[in-house]
């Protein structure tokens, strides 16, 4: 089997093909809302917190188990399980994260599909074709279908084609211009009236709020997501890096990544969102509060950019087709999870495995779509809100407790070889057998 798995070909590879599965949605769109409606910079600082000193250590069990064990989470976790009852229990939870990332995919894809209607319906608004535009931008049954199926079509096209070819040069690829157009838009919102409030609201603290149990514990399943841990994808990432590789350093390199973006993508969203205001937008609900996440992307920056013209038109455009990029980049790694599995687990073909899982998946996302209220906003909380820190605790507790300690300095001295001597070995071991697994099980015991 070593033969056929397939590798990142680079060091660049692997950093923008796991820092394209950490930044999506999450960065963009959920943190910059979430730190808007809870106290500002002090969620911010929360975040942080939370991310260097949560996030990271567990992105690292994630990197080296899945190197070492070459294979998928169910595989990796009996590979490492040194008694009867971790090997018993490592295909459970391994399955568990395999169920979870397929389910996180299912409502992602929905969320997807209107971020690439709204990039079309920008596009035709701009070409003057506005009844299409009016339909792709509507809230409707037939357009959350088509478009959701159109965004699984997409992943499903790109994990098919493999590691190199597909999630690789993708990535290499998107990438570069999700970057590229994020810093563009945020410096032309930032000089628009209106945007020193957004900013002022971002970057100044309000304590009172942030350091509420209720938002530790969402800020917690905020850095979970966003670096997409728990559900095994950074684990099969990890097990296509080449044992030349420093992993320590390469899961530093895609956490700073993926905060860099998180609050830079702040600085878009918080000022648009006040230039919208500016302009006449409704922002806030009757009570006071800022209105839903979900209302300020799809409802307060459409008004937006339809209210400056032209150059709101193509500032949408771009604004979208800069969260369907985002979008995309990150289903592919969550796809890749049952897909490998598949593939590992039985006879199937990459190809008929990635049609065939991403066909089941779509099946669930159509069967939420048809019971949006009860379902969606249930099988985000129970996935990133709960299932991933738990899962993350879990693989934690495998890589320091279960599996012998001479085989992870092994692996990771592969590519560090002065490991054992640094400050990250000096720290890192004990800080995944008590303070990670300890904390997450406060954070989470509290939020019942
Ligand atoms: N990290 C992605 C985001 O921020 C979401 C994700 C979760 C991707 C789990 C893969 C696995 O949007």
């Amino acid at each position: 089997m070593q033969q056929t798995r397939g590798r990142f070909s680079s060091r660049l590879g692997f950093v923008l093909a796991a820092a394209g599965s950490a930044v999506g949605l999450g960065n963009i769109w959920g943190f910059p809302t979430q730190a808007a409606s809870n106290g500002g910079a002090a969620f911010l600082l929360v975040y942080l917190a939370l991310a260097f000193c949560l996030a990271y250590p567990v992105l690292m069990t994630e990197l080296v188990i899945g190197r070492y064990a070459r294979g998928n989470p169910i595989t990796a976790l009996t590979a490492v399980s040194s008694n009867a009852l971790s090997r018993v229990l490592a295909p459970v939870i391994g399955g568990f994260g395999v169920v979870v990332a397929s389910l996180i995919l299912s409502f992602y894809c929905i969320v997807g599909g209107w971020m690439m209607s709204h990039f079309l319906a920008e596009l035709f608004g701009l070409l003057g074709m506005t009844g299409v535009a009016v339909w792709l931008e509507t809230f409707s049954l037939s357009r959350s279908l088509l478009f959701t199926a159109l965004f699984m079509l997409l992943t499903i096209r790109i994990i098919s084609q493999g590691v190199e070819s597909g999630i690789e040069r993708w990535s290499t690829r998107l990438m570069p211009l999700l970057l590229t157009m994020l810093v563009l838009l945020t410096l032309y919102v930032i000089t628009m009236d209106g945007a020193m409030e957004g900013l002022r609201v971002y970057l100044i603290p309000d304590f009172s709020i942030a350091l509420s149990p209720s938002l530790i514990i969402k800020a917690l399943g905020s850095a979970f997501f966003s670096l997409s841990l728990g559900v095994g994808t950074m684990l099969i990432y990890g097990s296509y890096i080449d044992d030349s590789e420093s992993l320590p350093k390469l899961g530093t390199q895609v956490t700073i990544i993926d905060i860099s973006i998180a609050v830079l993508a702040g600085f878009l969203i918080l000022p648009a969102m006040y230039v919208a205001l500016h302009n006449g937008v409704e922002i806030f609900s009757e009570n006071g509060s800022l209105i839903s996440e979900d209302t300020l992307i799809f409802t307060v920056l459409p008004a937006l950019f339809d209210k400056i013209g032209l150059a709101g038109g193509v500032v949408g455009t771009f604004f979208f087709m800069l969260m369907s990029i985002a979008a995309l980049t990150s289903s592919i790694s969550m796809l890749e999870v049952p897909v490998a599995t598949a593939v590992e687990k039985s006879s199937l073909q990459r190809n008929v495995a990635s049609y065939a899982v991403g066909g089941a998946i779509l099946l669930v996302s159509i069967t939420i779509i048809m019971n949006f209220e009860q379902l969606f906003g249930a099988v985000i909380a129970f996935t990133t809100r709960y299932s991933q820190p738990l899962l993350g605790m879990l693989i934690c507790i495998y890589v320091a407790w279960v599996w012998n300690r001479g085989e992870v300095l092994q692996q990771l001295q592969k590519g560090s070889p002065d490991i054992e001597t640094s400050t990250f070995w000096r720290i890192w071991p004990a800080y995944i057998k008590y303070v990670c697994p300890l904390v997450i099980l406060i954070i989470f015991v509290q939020s019942f």
